[in-house]
């Protein structure tokens, strides 16, 4: 047998028939760039993750970008945010202007350490920017409650948790505003780039709508420079089909981690993320700790079992962010996470049969 790490052919091949009007109504009637379908899929969307606003735009990085810039993160401020992120999480902070500080994470659910948040602000931090790694959101009341206290902005990067709740409330409704991905392995996946940012802030929506088409309020009228960052007609269409089965798929997806769990349990060297009771994780990536695991890792591909590493350095190791001066040793808990995860195959459609193969596959391999 051979397990995928994710099959979106399948999916798509059942969808296949809705995609296909939806391509075919936006080519014949040549509406590309803006119009119904991106209005009704912000409405759905926003109405999906309990804001008042969602404003559709070219990527979880530009959304990421516009949400700092419109919440008033600028040049010569600090964004704190953790080091085992997906690079885009500090892109965004240093292309809005800022400077990212990173905050090592908790062990056990690979989210930001709250505790160690307060050592990290100076008079120059922003905004705090807690990232729902895999799908499970950072213990956001204990955030935002700093962030009152501290006068700080929080900007959710919620890429990877559509559908993710925390205390009953969604992903991406919690801080001031909120970053989606649409890339298309995403819970939420375009057929292409797509991205959007939820917020109940009429200001920072309105900036945001702003920044993706050219600071423009209306044609050719600019009240700043902003960017080329809107969210095309034709991915709009195909993400509200997608949207629709959302919350059926992030079910599909908890129900076969609580099998991985259940067979899992016991297997000796092998942990799980931990799963608060507060958190109820969207599972994007179903993530395991184990010694040793780059042979595990060989050992699964030979038997037929995809994998995957989410992620194999650290920010703070990147050459890309040499110039900050940081080594092996400051951020040990994000550092030894990175030698340990090991991401298993996760998607909806994955079948009883394929999980037990996996598991069986790595008590062999172990
Ligand atoms: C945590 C995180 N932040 C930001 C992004 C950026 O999203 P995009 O690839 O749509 O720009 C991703 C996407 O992989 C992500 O996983």
């Amino acid at each position: 047998m051979s397990v995928p790490f994710l099959d979106l052919k399948t999916q798509h091949a059942e969808l296949y028939p809705e995609i296909e009007k939806v391509v075919r109504e936006a080519v014949l009637n040549a509406a590309f760039i803006g119009g119904a379908s991106v209005n009704e899929f912000e409405k759905e969307f926003a109405a999906f993750c309990g804001t008042a606003h969602s404003v559709g735009v070219g990527s979880g990085t530009d959304a990421l970008r516009f949400a700092l810039t419109a919440c008033g993160v600028k040049s010569g401020d600090e964004v704190i945010t953790v080091p085992n992120t997906f690079i885009a999480t500090t892109e965004a902070i240093t292309q809005a202007g800022a400077a990212p500080v990173f905050v090592d994470i908790d062990p056990g659910t690979f989210n930001i350490d709250v505790d160690r948040i307060e050592e990290k602000i100076t008079p120059k931090t922003k905004a705090i920017v807690p990232v729902h790694l895999y799908g499970q959101c950072a213990d956001m009341d204990r955030i935002l409650a700093i962030a009152k206290r501290r006068g700080l902005k929080v900007v959710e990067d919620a890429c990877q948790a559509h559908g993710a709740t925390y205390r009953g409330k969604m992903a991406g409704s919690m801080g001031d505003a909120a970053a989606f991905s649409f890339y298309p392995g995403k819970n939420l996946g375009a057929c292409g780039e797509g991205g959007a940012i939820t917020t109940s802030d009429d200001g920072v929506a309105a900036h945001s709508r702003m920044l993706r088409d050219h600071g423009q309020i209306k044609k050719y009228y600019h009240s700043i420079e902003g960017y080329n960052g809107r969210l095309d007609a034709i991915q709009a269409g195909i993400l509200r089909v997608k949207l629709k089965r959302l919350g059926g798929w992030v079910k599909s997806r908890r129900k076969n981690a609580a099998l991985y769990k259940d067979l899992l349990a016991g297997v000796e060297g092998i942990s799980v993320q931990h799963e608060p009771d507060w958190a109820e994780n969207a599972y994007h990536l179903f993530v395991i700790r184990v010694k040793g695991r780059d042979v595990l890792q060989e050992r699964l591909s030979g038997m037929g079992v995809a994998t995957a590493l989410h992620y194999p350095v650290p920010l703070h190791l990147q050459d890309a962010y040499r110039h900050m001066g940081l080594r092996k040793g400051d951020f040990p808990v994000s550092e030894a996470a990175a030698e340990e995860i090991l991401s298993l195959p996760m998607f909806p459609e994955l079948t009883e049969e394929q999980i037990r193969y996996v598991v069986e596959s790595i008590k062999k391999a172990l």
